[in-house]
């Protein structure tokens, strides 16, 4: 679905992607993952037309992702922000609905997919009213998420969507998630900490470091194939941790 040729994007000094060449598949879950800093939003934004790369191209299904074909590209694209990024001076139910009102949907149609998005995020209706500022962090993930679902886009990007849920939530929800993606056949596109989430929603899991893709592949290959000690101590160090624990006790 998504072609990336030879892609770099330097900020000043700083090279935040460089040289990389990936393929995104239709209707399955790619994973970006890697340390904070590697460029995993910065591929997101390329991918998406939100920033031009420096040298390289993305083809979505084909055409070339630029200035003239970016609006009409993100329209099938729905996009979860790091941090959610919902208008501070809208209410969650206007932040949800604001692209559909703006294409001029019905009233109708409008309520009634806010009202699928609510159960479907496990959100309750009096949210709606409230404005981000009113909200805990968890809600308004769940709003952001409701926001990028709403005009039920061919693809998902998902920029860490899951970091201020609490474990349960963030367990129901992932799972729920993970059976939309397969049921409708969306294409993800997910950056995440976490090598479990990585695994759990991941098709195919892209690791990054310094801008570059250090190993792709199944959290299997991760796992029992890492293509250097990066990877393996990536791995491992989140591991270690709850290793520690369970043989502590
Ligand atoms: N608009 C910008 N101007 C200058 N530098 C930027 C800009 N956006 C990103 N960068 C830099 O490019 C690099 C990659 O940033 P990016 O946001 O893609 O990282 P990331 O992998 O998403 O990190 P994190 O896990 O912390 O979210 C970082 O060093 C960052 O400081
Ligand atoms: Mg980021």
């Amino acid at each position: 679905m998504f072609e990336l040729e030879k892609i770099s994007k330097s900020f000043n000094e700083l090279t935040a992607l460089a040289d990389v060449n990936l393929k995104i598949a239709k209707e399955h879950t790619t994973v970006f993952i890697g340390p904070s800093g590697c460029g995993k939003s910065t591929l997101i934004r390329v991918l998406m037309g939100l920033i031009e790369p420096d040298h390289g191209v993305v083809h979505y299904e084909g055409v070339p992702v630029n200035a003239d074909s970016a609006m009409l590209l993100r329209r099938r694209m729905g996009y979860v922000t790091q941090g959610g990024g919902l208008f501070p001076h809208l209410t969650a139910w206007r932040n949800i609905a604001l692209m559909a009102q703006y294409l001029g949907r019905s009233k109708d149609d409008i309520r009634n997919r806010v009202n699928e998005l609510l159960a479907l995020t496990n959100l309750s209706p009096d949210v709606l009213n409230r404005y981000p500022t009113q909200l805990s962090g968890g809600q308004r993930q769940r709003v952001a998420l409701a926001r990028a679902l709403m005009l039920d886009p061919t693809v998902l990007m998902l920029d860490e969507p899951f970091g201020a849920l609490d474990p349960i939530v963030r367990y129901q929800l992932q799972t729920d998630l993970r059976d939309i993606f397969r049921g409708l056949g969306k294409t993800v596109v997910m950056v995440t900490h976490d090598i479990g989430e990585a695994g759990f929603f991941g098709d195919h899991i892209v690791l990054l470091r310094e801008g570059g893709i250090v190993q792709q592949g199944s959290i299997h290959d991760f796992v029992h194939r890492p293509s250097d000690p990066f990877v393996e101590h990536f791995i491992s160090a989140q591991r270690t941790l709850l290793d520690s624990l369970e043989g502590g006790t």
